[in-house]
Order: C-alpha cells, then structure tokens, then sequence
C-alpha cells in the first residue's frame, strides 16, 4: 500500500521540467489560486458526498473515486501498488459512454467562475503570461492529452501541494477523455529529472528507479581508467586518520574485536567485491544511520573498484562509546574498533563524516555541497563592516548544561556583552516551512559564537563559514576536520568560566577596534572551508580512512547473516521513506559520475 502513496510523492519531489497552461499570472495570485480551489471542488463534491473523511487518507479518498460516475455496468481503474513500477499505467479506460439524462444544476458559485477568469475573456491567456506567473508558482501543472505533468518550482507549507495536484488527478479519473483529457496519467519519473554534470567522455552511473525490483543492478562499471596525474595534496586534518588508526597499528584488528563493537553499534557495515551490505543493529536518531550509509555508497560510486573490502561497526549516536580508561594495560590490545561522529581525548572512537554532509532532513539543512555554495553566496548579501556589530548565536540551548549557561550572556535590561543569542524552535519552524532558518541567511553579524551541543556540534561548519569572526568556545570534542583549526588564525578561542560573558564582549571589543584583524579571522575560517572541507575532500578522507583501516584488518570481510545488500538505487527508489525530503537530499547528494581523477595524497604520520 505504502507505495502508491510514494509513486506521489515520486514525481513531485523531482520537479519535472515541462511546458505548461495553467499557472499564476499577472501578479494576480488570488485569481489563479481561486481557479485552482474551483478545479478542486469539482472533485472533492464528490468525495464529500461519499462521506470520505474517514482516515487513511489519501488510500481513502482514492478509494471513493476508483470509479468513474456510477452506471449500472460500472469500469473500474485497475489500481495495483505491487507493479512497483513508478510509472503510470497506459491501460486505462479512455472515455466513458455517459447517461445522456439532464444534468443536474451546478449551486450558484460556480457563477463565479465566469468572473475569476474575466481579466483574459476578451484577450485571452498568452505562454508569456503563464511564465510570468512562475514566480509565486509552487508548481506548473500541465495536462496534454490525459495525461498529467507537473514541474515543481519551490516548496510550501507540509503537503498542500501534493493533495492538490492528487485532487486534479482524481478529477482526471472522475471525468476521463472528458474535453480531450483522455485517461493516461503520467508522472515524470526519477530517472528523467537526473541532469548530470556533462563533461567531455564522462562514465555516467545508470540510474533507474523503474527497474524497482529493490536489488541493486549489476552492471555499473568496476573500475575507471584514472588520469595518472600527480594528484593533489591533502588537507592536513587527514594527518589525524593515522592518529584514530593507532591503537590496531601493531597488532592489527581481528574479527573478535570487531565483534566487540556490537555493544555500541547502530549497524555493521560490510563491503565486499564493491558491493555494501548492511546490518542494522539497533535503531538511532532520526535518519542519522541512513544517510551516513547513503554517504559511503557515493564513496563507491566514486571511486569503483578502488574502495576496499572491509567490515566495520558504525555508532549513530550523539556520546562517544570506547573509552581509554576501560581499554588499559592487557586489554590495551584488544580496543574494539567503532565508528562514531567525534571524540574526544579520553576515548578511542575513530571519526567519520556525519550524516549532514548528504543532509539533515527533519530540519531541511541541505546536502553540504549545496550549503556551502548557498553559504558563499549569502556572504555577498551583507559586507563585513556592514555587519550588525555583536556576536550572534542561534540554535537549541537545551541539549546541554553549557548552552543553557551561555544564555546568561544575552542582552538583558541589566547587562549588554555584545551577545546576541536566539532560541532555534525546530517545530515551529517546521510547521513553517523551515522559511527562518535557513543559514546562509544567518551571515549578519560580524562574530558568530560556536558552542558544543551533547558533544561535538554539526553547525560548526556552517559558523565558520559564514565569514564572520568566529568565537569558539573551547570545544571537549572535535570530528575529523577540526583539529586543523588554528586559533587567533582560524577563530578566536574563548575558554568556558565563570567568565565567559566578559570574554565574549572583550572579543566584540577588540574586533571592533581591529576591524581588519577581525575581518581577516573570519575570513581565514570561511576559506578553511571552502578550501578543504568541500566533498572532493570529504570523500578523500572517507577513503583514504576506510583503505587505511581495512589495510589492519586480520581476518577476510565476509557477508553476514542477516544484512542486507544497499545500493543507491534501494536506497533512493525506496518505498518505506516517510518523507519526500529524504529522497530530494539523496538525489541532490548523489555522485553521478566516478572520478576520473586521483584520490589526493595523505599526509604521513605527525
Ligand atoms: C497486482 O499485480 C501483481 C503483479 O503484477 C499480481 O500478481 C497481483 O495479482 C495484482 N493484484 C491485484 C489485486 O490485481
Ligand atoms: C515496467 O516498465 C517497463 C517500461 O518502463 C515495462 O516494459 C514493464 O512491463 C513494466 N513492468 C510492470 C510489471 O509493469
Ligand atoms: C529505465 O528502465 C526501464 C525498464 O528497464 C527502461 O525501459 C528505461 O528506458 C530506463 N530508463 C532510462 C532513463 O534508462
Ligand atoms: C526481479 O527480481 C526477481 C527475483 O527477485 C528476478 O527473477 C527478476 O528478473 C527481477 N526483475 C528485474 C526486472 O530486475
Ligand atoms: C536574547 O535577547 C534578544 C533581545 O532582547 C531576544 O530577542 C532573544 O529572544 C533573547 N534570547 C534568548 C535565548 O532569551
Ligand atoms: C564558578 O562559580 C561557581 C559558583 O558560582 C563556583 O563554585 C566556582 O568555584 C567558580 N569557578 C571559578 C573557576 O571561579
């Protein structure tokens, strides 16, 4: 069942480029939406009638309108979710014989028609006044021959634009062939809204979601002639892999102390000859494990034939797991090695990329190859100097005592530290449409405050970014780009004391009478960024740590019990996903073309 209701969501959240005749026009909004509401109730008279209100929505009202208008000899549409095909049936009912009794008459609203659509009754509608209306459309509708095609333009509010168009659709089955609309219904697919970048002999990935037999296709290419090249150097931060590697660099690892990690882990993951299985061991926050998954599955897709085989335990959690004081004297050899977002320097946790870096779905913060192009964008928006002279911090202070502390600083009838602290209301905003948090939006101040949530933080990326001063308050744990940050050069570090409001507003101070060296901080941690923590690197380190570790493996990776085989495909045409977003990021982060290029070059050891 649960697939009908994504072959709906499928369409729409691809956005279907297509040409169109019905849209907002003239800046006369009001007009057009009435249009819509009056398309609408055409539909919904019926479903109305059949008391249709009663759950389950959309499986519901379809239900009520599987047939067209009752005759004794009634057609029914076929409806089958298990020809899970993401494609529109072509075997439908074209026209109908109606009864040719009088109709009944419309209620007295309908009159209005007449009136919403007067402004082009003499004229007429041009294609250049529908493309005007493009830009407060959410959507484009087209029907051409029955058939339907719609082109998503932005976002709205929940799921208003879906049941909308899902509303013209069950119009189309109420009154199939009626004034040319004959009975086919068609949704541009995933396949066809992929425009991958072109370059000259380019190896694209085949990417089907028709094929939706949910197991992954076996003829992607296996390996890439690489330019041999001598390829570039890495960023330093990666001179850390050997430092989370240490504890197995003697005695290497064996499947035991893999084993030993179950303890902690989300899931295992294994890849072997190129292919990725999974076993989910127990479950996380949010999507947090699917996208980690999703990100390594591009590192494949990246690098084909060069990821090597390997298994590992992979913790989705917020704490670090593997701490040094337990792993001391004998059992200093046989240190389990997990997986995890950060540590810190008591534990032995090895770090990964977290899941943001393919996106955050519930709080619509967008593939990080997209942020960080919206964030250098939004640095244009507001010069430094023109920058509101405070240091600025948003987000939610009640995941840990040290942000709840760090309120105290903010603006108050008795005190001003040139704090300016805001609380991030993520239900709201998600009722919201995610319209005020969006954070390439939030580059307005001149200094921008860091702090720790549980652990480590993601928005750390995104504040440096942001070519404000940053004002790092001593972070306990780091991920695996931070420990190249280098303070009074990168950021202004703020040690967390009683103090801390003081200190906050002696930074403000100083930068405001060192604009230049204010400014230039800042934008030395924008540029660290932008330089060395785009994805081309996000991904080397990926595989220059997952090469490295399964270089200390003792035992040959084999499939477990129990896992399943991921690819993009079972990830992306999935029918479980409960939200449309889930599947946007993943098309937005997808690779869509191996590297033709080198991994760059590791540092050695410190
Ligand atoms: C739906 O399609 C499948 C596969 O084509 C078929 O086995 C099944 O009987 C169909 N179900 C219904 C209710 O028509
Ligand atoms: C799936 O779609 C293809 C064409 O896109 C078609 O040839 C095939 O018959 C379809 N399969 C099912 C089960 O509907
Ligand atoms: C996707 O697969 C279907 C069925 O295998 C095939 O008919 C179609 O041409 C494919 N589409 C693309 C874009 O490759
Ligand atoms: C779908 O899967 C079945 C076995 O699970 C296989 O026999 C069949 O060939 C597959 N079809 C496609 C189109 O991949
Ligand atoms: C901090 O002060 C500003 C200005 O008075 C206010 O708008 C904001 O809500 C305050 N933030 C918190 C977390 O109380
Ligand atoms: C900070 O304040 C707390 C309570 O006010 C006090 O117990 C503690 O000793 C102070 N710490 C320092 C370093 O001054």
């Amino acid at each position: 069942m649960v697939t009908c209701f994504h072959s709906v969501f499928w369409f729409w959240s691809q956005g279907a480029p297509l040409c169109g005749h019905f849209s907002m026009s003239l800046g006369k909004r009001w007009v057009s939406i009435t249009i819509f509401i009056l398309f609408f109730v055409i539909s919904f008279v019926y479903w109305i009638d059949k008391s249709a209100l009663t759950g389950n929505y959309i499986f519901r009202t379809f239900a009520n309108t599987i047939s067209p208008k009752k005759s004794s000899a009634q057609v029914e549409f076929p409806f089958n979710c298990s020809n899970l095909n993401l494609t529109c049936p072509t075997n439908h009912p074209a026209t109908i014989e109606k009864e040719e009794s009088s109709p009944v008459a419309c209620p007295a609203y309908m009159r209005w028609i007449h009136e919403d659509l007067r402004p082009w009754k003499s004229a007429g509608i041009t294609r250049d006044m529908v493309e005007r209306g493009r830009d407060y459309a959410t959507f484009r509708l087209v029907i051409v021959k029955g058939k339907v095609y719609v082109e998503q333009i932005r976002g709205t509010f929940q799921t208003r634009d879906i049941f909308t168009i899902w509303g013209i659709l069950q119009l189309l089955r109420l009154y199939p062939g009626k004034s040319a609309l004959t009975g086919n219904y068609i949704f541009r697919t995933f396949a066809n809204t992929i425009s991958p970048k072109k370059s000259s002999a380019q190896v694209e990935f085949p990417f089907n979601c028709s094929n939706l037999n949910l197991t992954c296709p076996t003829n992607h290419p296996a390996t890439i002639e690489k330019e041999e090249s001598s390829p570039v150097a890495c960023p330093a931060y990666m001179r850390w892999i050997h430092e989370d590697l240490r504890p197995w660099k003697s005695a290497g690892i064996t499947r035991d102390m893999v084993e030993r990690g179950r303890d902690y882990a989300t899931f295992r993951l294994v890849i072997v000859k190129g292919k990725v299985y999974v076993e989910q061991i127990r479950g996380t926050f949010q999507t947090r494990d699917i996208f980690t998954i999703w990100g390594i599955l591009q590192l494949l897709r990246l690098y084909p034939g060069k990821v090597p085989d390997l298994e590992l335990m992979f913790v989705c959690g917020d704490e670090t797991v593997i701490k040094k004081r337990d792993h001391q004297g004998l059992k200093a050899t046989s240190v389990p090695p997990v997986f995890n977002y950060c540590e810190d320097d008591e534990t032995l946790d090895i770090v990964f990329p977290d899941w943001t870096f393919w996106g955050w779905s519930e709080v619509d913060i967008k593939p990080w190859g997209t942020t960080l192009e919206a964030l250098k964008e939004g640095n244009k928006k507001i010069k430094w100097k023109d920058r509101k002279p405070y240091a600025f911090w948003k987000g939610n202070p009640y995941v840990s005592e040290k942000r709840v502390e760090l309120m105290k600083c903010n603006l108050s009838n008795k005190n001003d530290w040139n704090v300016r602290l805001y609380i991030q209301d993520w239900g709201k905003e998600s009722t919201n449409g995610f319209k005020n948090s969006k954070l390439e939006d939030q580059c307005t101040h001149r200094y921008k405050i860091y702090i720790e949530g549980k652990t480590w933080s993601v928005s750390e990326k995104y504040i440096l970014a942001c070519n404000s001063m940053t004002l790092l308050l001593m972070p306990q744990y780091h991920d695996f780009f931070t420990r190249s940050l280098v303070p009074m050069q990168h950021y202004w570090p703020i040690k967390i004391t009683n103090n801390t409001c003081r200190d906050l507003k002696l930074a403000v101070e100083w930068g405001n009478y060192h604009t230049d060296k204010a400014q230039e901080i800042g934008e030395a941690g924008s540029k660290f960024i932008q330089e060395n923590l785009k994805m081309d690197f996000v991904y080397d380190y990926m595989f220059h740590l997952l090469s490295e570790y399964s270089k200390l493996l003792k035992f040959e990776p084999t499939i477990p019990l129990g896992a399943l085989e991921v690819c993009s495909e079972t990830m992306a045409c999935r029918e479980g996903n409960k939200f449309w977003r889930i599947k946007n990021f993943m098309v937005e982060s997808m690779v869509k073309s191996p590297r033709d290029t080198l991994p760059c070059t590791m540092p050695p050891p410190l």
